[in-house]
């Protein structure tokens, strides 16, 4: 299949960027996105001229490293797939395929397509942990946890901090990925002593680190490529309104 991709070039967060155009003239309809663009980075690259940088590790939509925009979406848009999962398939020929980086305050341009998304792991650093004493491998039944509990943590751990939900709000708020963390630990029993710290610290952050505000726009959920739902952010609210009460008794 021929492609035509409008790809963000962009030395570095100092210098200006622009889009360029590359003609790719045989994709694979059976090569994921990223293998397309390798294609591509190694005619660049015989060519003498610099390839292009994206951000990718797994390539199995587990690390959460790899993300772009692709024709305005994070991630391309198909539900529930990280960039790395993307096929070509999904394309037709002749498709044209504007590719840009995620765009937020809190995430400096490193090189055209690739962003420093160090400010996730900072909201993480902020209370995204337990600190009391676990032990050592307790008995599996020691702790009873209520299966639906169990089964919603895991759903917000299934989180993996790829930033795509940032990208895609208006606000480039960090709002579902905050919400996806204090909800994994704060519904289990082994994250309830520092619950209630946890969420304000970790939200304090994300505002402090140039996250905006959430306004219930729904955009992250949509582009979420873990289908982390709304609902965690709703709970993330109810335990920060807590904190804030009960901090004011
Ligand atoms: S909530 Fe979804 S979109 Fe946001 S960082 Fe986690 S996996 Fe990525
Ligand atoms: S490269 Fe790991 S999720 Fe895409």
């Amino acid at each position: 299949m021929r492609l035509t991709l409008h790809v963000w070039r962009q030395k570095n967060a100092r210098e200006a960027g622009r889009l360029v155009h590359y003609d790719v003239p045989n994709a694979n309809p059976e090569m994921s996105f990223l293998e397309m663009l390798d294609v591509l980075n190694e005619e660049l690259i015989l060519k003498g001229d610099d390839p292009i940088a994206f951000d990718h590790d797994c390539r199995e939509g587990i690390c959460g490293m790899c993300g772009m925009m692709i024709n305005g979406l994070a991630h391309g848009g198909m539900r529930g797939t990280t960039v790395c999962q993307l096929h070509m398939r999904h394309f037709k020929d002749g498709d044209e395929i504007y590719l840009e980086p995620w765009r937020a305050l809190a995430f400096p341009l490193i090189k055209d397509l690739a962003v420093d998304r160090n400010a996730l792991d900072r909201i993480i650093a902020a209370g995204g942990y337990v600190s009391v004493p676990t032990g050592s491998g307790p008995d599996g039944n020691a702790i009873p946890v209520p299966k639906e509990n169990a089964e919603l943590a895991m759903d917000a751990a299934a989180c993996i901090g790829c930033g795509a939900c940032v990208a895609a709000c208006p606000n480039a708020a960090a709002a579902l990925f905050t919400a996806a963390k204090v909800s994994h630990l704060g519904l289990l029993p082994q994250g309830q002593p520092e619950r209630y710290q946890r969420v304000t610290r970790m939200t304090a952050a994300a505002s402090a680190l140039g996250f905006g505000a959430c306004t219930n726009i729904g955009e992250c959920e949509a582009a979420c490529p873990k289908q982390i739902r709304l609902e965690f952010i709703a709970r993330m609210n109810r335990d920060f309104l807590h904190a804030s009460w009960t901090s004011r008794e």
